[in-house]
Parts: C-alpha cells; structure tokens; sequence
C-alpha cells in the first residue's frame, strides 16, 4: 500500500503536470488569421482588447456596441465609418484601430442587445459581409448596480434580457454558419457566475443561467456530433473601466489587465477549450473548494470584501 501510494502520487502529479502544460503551449496566433468572428460589446473593456488581438491575429472583425436609446433604428443600418454619423465615435475609432493593426476586415453593427431581433440582424451581417461565420465571442453585459439587492424584479428581468437571452438568440442565429465551419461559442462569464457573490446579485444570476445553458448545450453537441466548440471563460476581477468604477473600493484585489485577460480567452477559444480560467490563482483554485468545502469558499468570497461600517453596504452604483 505504502509503496504503491509512493509510485502512484508522483505519476498522478507528472500525468496532471503534462497535461497542464501541453494543453496551455500549443497556441499560435496563426490559428485565428482569416477567421470571421463576431465579438459583441466591443467599444470598450475586455471586448475592445479581445478586437485588438484579434486584429493583430488578421482575422476579420464584426464589433457590436450598444447605442443609447435615442439610437434605437440605427440597428437597421450597418454602422460603417463616415455613414453613420450618429453611431457612437467610440466605435468609429476601435474599428480604425482594428484596421491599423492589421485586421482582414473590420467593422461593426450597433443595436440594443435588449431586442432580440438585434441577433438575427448583426448574424445576417456577418452572413453577408463576410459569408459565414468562425467564432461567435459572447462578451457584452448591461449596466447593473453594485450593493446589496435592492428588490427590483424588473431590473433582473431586464438584466436577464440582455446577459442571457440574447446570448441564446445570438447562439441559436449563428448555429447554422458555426456548424458549417465547425467553429466555436465563446461566453464570457465571471467567478460571480460559479459561486454566490454579494452585492451583485442580478448579475450573478444571469452568469449562472449562461453556464447551465451552455453546458447543457455542449452536451447534447456532443450527443448529435455537432463539432461547435463552447468555451466557457470564468474571469476574476479585471481592471475594466466597469468593474473598476463599480468595486475598486471595496475589493481588496488588485484587478488583472483586461488586454492579457482578451489574449487568453483568444488562446482558449483556439484550442477549443470547454473552459477559460482567468487568473488561475483566483479562480480555478479556489473553485476546487467548491464541492467540498463550500462554506469556506462562502467565507473566502466574503473575505475579499472591505465591508463598509453603513449597514447599508456599499452605495449602489449604476
Ligand atoms: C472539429 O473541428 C476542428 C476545427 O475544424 C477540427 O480540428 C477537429 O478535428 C474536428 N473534430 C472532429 C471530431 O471532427
């Protein structure tokens, strides 16, 4: 027994070392040149780092932004530089950027995610401008307050509206050109989507809704031998203008850099990976406590919190 556990553990850790690695060191960014993606919420944050990238890489870039309301029926049109004066200037210049860089193709639909029609628009774009489809990067999110729920069911509805169903919408729309190019989903969520996180409680709940969707659709891919790959990428807090503004205060972390985060989901969406982890030392590890140690993963959680002396809690902030 003793010599058995002698042999057996060592083997374990190198098999789990050489998968580790082999898994993580085969990425070349030739992988994605001439691939036609999509990334929705692109004009800023970790989207408009992934466009970047994905420029550098030469693949062909579709972007789609959110417009204010007062833009509504500009989802109608295809906002390309110089005809859409009312479309958000922010787009103009990350398509510019794109294009700088060395993108195949760049350009972007904008539209409210909130409109489920907006998904079948910008996914005929994309059938249209660039004839198929490789990568469809799910990545927007609608704004939300930071503090404890204040009760407002339509504010989750809403919420739900636009960081669930419209990744379903925009999945199902695309399905047709992904599975003609055997290509991939990629979902961006967030360690708030694998375990409870106080003071975000709507956004929780829309990230949990994304991982049972998406894994349930894996698995019946699986079943129907439909080669689309879904990576599900779970983030730790990132130094986004967003979450920044929402929880530097009150998080004792210090945030990762959203262009390295944009790189390693582009790596694991090549590779086909089922899931993303970003940083590792925030999230995967301490996800391992999850099934066996909930309570103290709960405690973890909460300890990574500077709680405010108001009972209160933090000022909501939308
Ligand atoms: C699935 O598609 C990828 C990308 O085209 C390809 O590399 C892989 O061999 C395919 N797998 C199967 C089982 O067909």
């Amino acid at each position: 027994m003793g010599r058995l556990q002698k042999i057996l553990i060592p083997s374990l850790g190198l098999v789990l070392a050489f998968w580790f690695y082999s898994a993580r060191d085969t990425f070349k960014p030739e992988m994605l040149r001439g691939k036609r993606v999509i990334v929705t919420g692109a004009s800023t944050g970790i989207g408009e780092q992934m466009a970047y990238h994905l420029a550098r890489m030469g693949a062909h870039v579709l972007l789609t932004a959110r417009t204010g309301a007062r833009l509504r029926n500009v989802s109608e049109r295809m906002g390309f530089p110089g005809k859409d004066r009312a479309a958000e200037p922010r787009c103009l210049q990350v398509v510019q950027r794109c294009l700088e860089l060395g993108a195949a193709s760049a350009r972007f639909v904008s539209g409210t995610m909130e409109d489920t029609a907006f998904a079948q628009h910008v996914v005929r774009e994309a059938q249209a401008s660039l004839g198929g489809l490789d990568m469809l990067i799910l990545n927007h999110v609608g704004a939300s307050y930071f503090g404890f729920f204040d009760g407002d069911v339509e504010h989750v509805r809403k919420l739900l509206e636009i960081n669930f169903l419209s990744y379903v919408a925009m999945t199902t729309s695309a399905l047709p050109m992904l599975k003609e190019s055997e290509g991939s989903i990629v979902v961006v969520s967030s360690m708030a989507g694998k375990v409870g996180f106080p003071f975000t409680v709507p956004y929780s709940a829309t990230k949990f809704a994304l991982d049972g969707f998406f894994s349930s659709l894996r698995q019946e891919f699986a079943i129907q031998s439909i080669n689309v790959s879904i990576t599900l990428c779970i983030l730790g807090f990132i130094d986004t203008e967003r979450a920044v503004r929402a929880a530097a205060e009150v998080l004792l972390e210090r945030p990762a850099p959203r262009d390295e985060c944009a790189l390693e989901i582009l790596k694991g969406a090549a590779l086909r990976r089922r899931e993303l982890y970003y940083r590792y030392s925030s999230t995967r590890l301490p996800l391992l406590l999850r099934d066996c140690a909930a309570e103290l993963l709960d405690y973890l959680v909460r300890s990574r919190y500077r709680l405010p002396a108001t009972p209160g809690g933090p000022r909501p902030q939308h």
